[in-house]
């Protein structure tokens, strides 16, 4: 790890403290096409990213960049629109500051969204996959470095990267509204060039049934700082080799806006049933 990573963290936590209050115990990272799920949010009250200290710059189309809380129903719930990916060029301690922050703040619960590239025989465009455990193929871990003991272990467990109980949740909620609601493994490579169709039949034999360029390290510091994870992917293209024509991001956030109704209803009901679980 970064040194200074845990001061960094601090520093924006004390501005979310002030500029927010006291945090909410659930937080939701949006992916592409999700990120006006924030402005949904009731009551909201923004802040970009720009003004919180430490927060990296995001620079991807379709990203704003901003942390709204705001309520779903009665509860507290913050979202962050944007996120720093490695490919951007950031540094794996800038990538997963904001996940410490929301830890440092008083954050306890953290579903992190992406959209991802369909490996697994019958996934279409705009399913949706519960995170079940990943494979890390982004050449990264940000915990490479001196450890500081006041964010979490040298040797966190990996076990259950993505919390069992959420997952519970989470298929639950996919049965009752009838959405096509996937569950697997994920992998995450650095990109930013989508993979090659050998590499997507490798990764296929290696046990992955999604592929994007998120998430990982964000899970790995979630769990080190002790945060409880859910990850949700937006199948938004079936991975290279296995549909017809090339890949796009235009394709990739035309999917993502698609899906968008399933997947925020999914969310919508998710995220009060977390802090539920963290309250308990
Ligand atoms: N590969 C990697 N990342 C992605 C993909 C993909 O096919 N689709 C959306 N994000």
């Amino acid at each position: 790890m970064h040194a200074g990573a845990y001061e960094t963290a601090l520093l924006a936590a004390r501005h979310l403290t002030a500029h927010f209050g006291p945090a909410p115990a659930v937080a939701v990272v949006l992916g592409s096409g999700l990120g006006d799920f924030a402005d949904g949010l009731a009551d909201a009250v923004s802040a970009g990213y720009a003004d919180i200290p430490g927060f990296p710059p995001v620079g991807v189309e379709g990203h704003a960049g901003k942390l709204v809380v705001g309520r779903i129903g009665d509860t507290p719930v913050a979202a962050l629109a944007g996120r720093a990916h490695l490919y951007e060029g950031h540094e794996p301690d800038a990538v997963v500051r904001a996940v410490r922050a929301l830890r440092l703040w008083g954050v306890k619960a953290l579903m992190l969204t992406n959209a991802a590239g369909g490996i697994r025989d019958g996934m279409r465009p705009g399913d949706l996959m519960t995170i079940t455990d990943h494979i890390n193929l982004s050449g990264y871990n940000p915990l490479r470095g001196p450890n500081d003991a006041r964010l979490g272990p040298r040797f966190p467990d990996m076990s259950t990267a993505y919390d069992p109980r959420f997952r519970e949740i989470l298929r639950e909620l996919g049965a009752a509204q009838g959405v096509r609601l996937h569950e697997g493994v994920y992998v995450g490579l650095a990109g930013p060039s989508y993979e090659t169709p050998a590499e997507i039949r490798m990764l296929r034999v290696l046990g992955g049934d999604a592929v994007g360029m998120s998430t990982v390290v964000e899970v790995i510091a979630g769990r080190h700082c002790g945060l409880r994870m859910a990850g949700i992917s937006c199948v938004t293209n079936l991975a290279a080799g296995l549909g017809a024509g090339e890949l796009s991001h235009d394709e990739v956030k035309e999917t993502a806006l698609q899906a968008r109704a399933a997947f925020v209803g999914l969310l919508a009901a998710a995220l009060p049933r977390m802090a539920a679980e963290v309250a308990a």
